[in-house]
């Protein structure tokens, strides 16, 4: 193991035989040191030749660390200066470890709440919602890997027996639950064991189980503004009150939010990759949520749904895995690295709240099924799942940057882009556009599924604009779509 200090260093250590890579063992090191404030805003970080020297490695690791740091909000860069510690992280910032202050948070018994007292959305399907280009939610299905799964999905079937077609666990098989919680601390940062798991039908069931445990009818809720409709539907349903913070080019705006409501009982974010404007919420702001949770007794509900496929740095590490005072109830899906028929995803929960979420889910249907969790555990384990996000990870962002170059090409600067560093979709804003709703509409009319934007608010939309998903529209198509959408955009 090979240690480095000196006055401007903070503590690394490296040891070239853990599993860990080097790159993760650096980044992990400045983080922690920068959380437990060692490492104070705007202090001077070496420069990366020189903590590759001191460590004794290549500069390549050292270099994609400081990358990742920087797309995450943790150090900053100033022409002239170097490399800095962020000068906006708040001056408090996550405490001692995991304290279990949630055990002595009272959580509210739910009150029987009018189903018909609710203003819930009737509408059957809006007119943008169609399959093909540029549907939102949509992956590339044809680049499944089908062979694979269907030999999996064969071989669970012809060795079912009893015990699997018999209910399962509640909270999701053993297996399954592990294999996930692997996966979780690798690849997302989460702090996890596979008893804090419960799995569920993607992430709508879980953000209605969470609704159901912690809030009540009229508990005050902080949501995005604008945000995903479809977790306003949820919090409808439970007749609380929704509050809608603005999100900025930080995410959500934390100080906003405690104008607004600072006692709101929970927030609802998508920290990774805001839905819709794609922003990455800034080390700063997590720190800043987290202490508003901490400080107001609050709950942070993180929807992690995309953050697999970011182009151009690492995933972005959770929310979930910087708090430390178990406050952040993380969600995940399988609907965008998998498929979204499988109606497959995960809740990672504070320990003290493990009971109360169990007793929700079992009610709703008894538990998840055996047979498609048996089949995803061995997908994954046999390593289709790491080489499927691999491959689509090379998909995505070829696609993604053919949908930015046509824009650019179509539109020039009159649009403004939005939220193309990760996921599968991205914004484009229209500046001069009076109603988005009708232009979609009348794109629907030519088989163009444009997703307005103005609908994701609560209030009166800032933006005009469109989501457009790029998961199912191959790179090839991209230009001659997006000139037709040019036609139809300008046609009477
Ligand atoms: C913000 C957000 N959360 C979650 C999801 C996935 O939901 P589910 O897992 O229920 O399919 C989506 C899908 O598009 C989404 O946009």
């Amino acid at each position: 193991m090979k240690r480095v200090t000196s006055a401007i260093l903070p503590i690394i250590s490296i040891d070239r035989r853990a599993a860990e890579p080097l790159h993760r063992q650096i980044y992990d090191a400045y983080r922690s040191a920068i959380v437990h404030r060692r490492l104070c805003p705007r202090a001077r970080v070496p420069s990366t030749r020189m903590l590759a020297g001191e460590l004794g490695v290549s500069r390549m690791p050292v270099l994609n660390a400081y990358a990742q740091l920087l797309a995450e909000g943790y150090f900053e860069s100033r022409v002239g200066a170097g490399t800095l510690v962020c000068s906006s992280l708040p001056d408090q910032l996550a405490g001692p470890e995991a304290a279990s202050t949630a055990s002595t948070q009272r959580l509210s018994g739910a009150r029987p709440v009018s189903i018909r007292s609710l203003r819930l959305n009737r509408d059957r399907r809006a007119p943008w919602h169609g399959f093909g280009a540029f549907g939102v939610g949509q992956v590339a299905f044809d680049h499944f890997p089908i062979q694979i799964w269907s030999s999996l999905v064969t071989r669970h079937c012809r060795g079912m027996g009893a015990e699997s077609a018999h209910y399962g666990d509640r909270m999701g098989s053993v297996a399954f639950r592990e294999t996930i919680a692997d996966y979780l601390r690798t690849a997302r940062g989460v702090s996890c064991e596979a008893a804090q798991i419960i799995i569920v039908s993607g992430s709508q069931q879980a953000l209605e189980i969470s609704a159901l445990v912690l809030l009540n009818p009229g508990s005050p809720v902080w949501v995005e503004e604008p945000g995903y409709s479809f977790m306003r539907e949820v919090l409808t349903l439970t007749g609380c009150r929704i509050v809608p913070v603005p999100v900025d080019d930080e995410g959500l705006d934390v100080a906003a939010g405690t104008k607004l409501f600072r006692k709101a009982r929970a927030a609802f974010v998508t920290p990774s990759h805001q839905y819709p404007l794609g922003v990455t919420m800034s080390a700063s702001r997590r720190l800043q949520l987290l202490r508003w949770a901490q400080n107001a007794g609050s709950w942070i509900i993180e929807d992690d749904y995309d953050s697999e496929f970011r182009f151009g740095c690492q995933p972005i590490a959770s929310l979930q895995g910087l708090d430390s005072h178990a406050r952040v109830i993380y969600i995940g899906t399988f609907s965008k690295v998998l498929f979204p028929s499988l109606r497959m995803g995960y809740m990672v929960l504070p320990p003290d709240l493990i009971d109360r979420f169990y007793s929700v889910r079992r009610a709703m249907d008894l538990g998840p099924p055996n047979f498609y969790q048996d089949v995803v555990t061995d997908f994954i384990r046999e390593g289709h799942f790491a080489r499927h996000i691999r491959r689509m990870r090379t998909l995505y962002g070829d696609r993604r940057s053919a949908l930015v170059e046509s824009i650019r090409q179509e539109f020039g600067t009159a649009v403004q882009i939005a939220g193309s560093e990760a996921g599968l979709h991205l914004t484009v804003l229209f500046p001069e556009l009076k109603s988005d709703v009708d232009l979609a509409i009348k794109a629907a009319r030519h088989k163009l599924w444009l997703w307005p934007l103005s609908p994701a608010y609560v209030g009166k939309a800032s933006h005009q604009g469109f989501i457009l998903g790029f998961g199912n529209s191959s790179a090839e198509e991209m230009p001659r779509t997006i000139r037709k959408i040019r036609s139809v955009l300008g046609s009477k």
